[in-house]
């Protein structure tokens, strides 16, 4: 299989597909066609950038089997429009009991797969609850490691209030997954280029996708902490050896909405 495939009817001829390459993939002359590098070609990272960039959608990149989807101009969002959504996302802490639709879910996780990632490694996998009782039975799991650590007084218990939560949890309150509907779980390989930024990348994607979508989300740090901490956790959740939980949001239906943006010190920034 070649690298590309070059549409020779459409191609401009600009050699923007070698410019953006960031991997000095392909070779282009002026006036002739793209063609893929000999021995830099085996460096593609799969990014896709040569169609991103190409205005006549004449590059392909053979491994994938689909082309590029077309930018549409008219849903761009404005400066205006971008702080409004960053700044006005909250997490979400009490959710409707009402069922979160499997196709939006799986619309939401695909999102995730065009966040940035080291060498474009997309390392990510989800582990997902989906339903109340799915979800009230992995909190369920991570209130008993609570409770060990609580009965072992251990410096963890007192540093996360882990003896609070197991008295709530015992009168019926779950301050770990918040009674919610879904909880998606982002696990990543330990080894490899940068595989906790690029889950925990995939789990700020995903918690900004289910807002677009009028979805409440909260990270669930509890899960992290038992699952980093508990090897039974890790196994309950379906994590191998060689992986780690980096990323948990508990998502549903919003039962508050927020009707103000709080206020944030401006950001710590030293010029250079
Ligand atoms: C890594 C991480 C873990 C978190 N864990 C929890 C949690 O277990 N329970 C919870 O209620 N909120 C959790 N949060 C939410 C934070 O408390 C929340 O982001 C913060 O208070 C700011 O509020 P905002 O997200 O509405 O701006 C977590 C946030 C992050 C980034």
């Amino acid at each position: 299989m070649s690298l590309f495939t070059i549409d020779e009817t459409r191609c401009k001829r600009d050699g923007l597909c070698a410019v953006d390459c960031p991997a000095g993939c392909i070779v282009f002359e002026k006036g002739g066609l793209p063609v893929p590098h000999e021995k830099k070609q085996a460096y593609c990272l799969d990014c896709g950038h040569c169609m991103a960039v190409c205005p006549a959608d004449a590059i392909r990149l053979d491994r994938f089997e689909a082309g590029g989807a077309p930018l549409d101009k008219s849903l761009r969002i404005s400066l205006e429009q971008a702080e409004q959504f960053l700044k006005g996302r909250r997490s979400m802490r009490a959710f409707r009991d009402e069922p979160v639709d499997g196709a939006l879910l799986d619309r939401l996780l695909a999102v995730t797969g065009y966040c940035p990632s080291g060498h474009n490694a997309r390392p990510t996998r989800w582990v997902v609850a989906h339903g109340a009782d799915k979800v009230a039975g992995v909190a369920e799991a991570v209130a008993a490691w609570m409770r060990a650590e609580s009965e072992a007084e251990t410096p963890l218990a007192a540093a996360l209030h882990l003896p609070g939560i197991v008295r709530a949890w015992d009168k019926g309150m779950d301050l770990i997954c918040r009674n919610a509907p879904v909880l998606a779980v982002a696990v990543g390989p330990r080894q490899g280029i940068t595989p906790r930024e690029d889950s925990v990348i995939a789990t700020a994607y995903l918690e900004l996708a289910a807002s677009g979508a009028g979805l409440g989300a909260c990270w669930c740090g509890y899960l992290l902490a038992a699952a980093a901490h508990d090897a039974g956790m890790r196994e309950f959740l379906g994590v191998a050896d060689g992986e780690a939980a980096y990323g948990a949001l508990m998502l549903g239906h919003p039962a508050r909405r927020y009707t103000a943006i709080p206020p944030r010190p401006e950001p710590t920034v030293r010029r250079l």
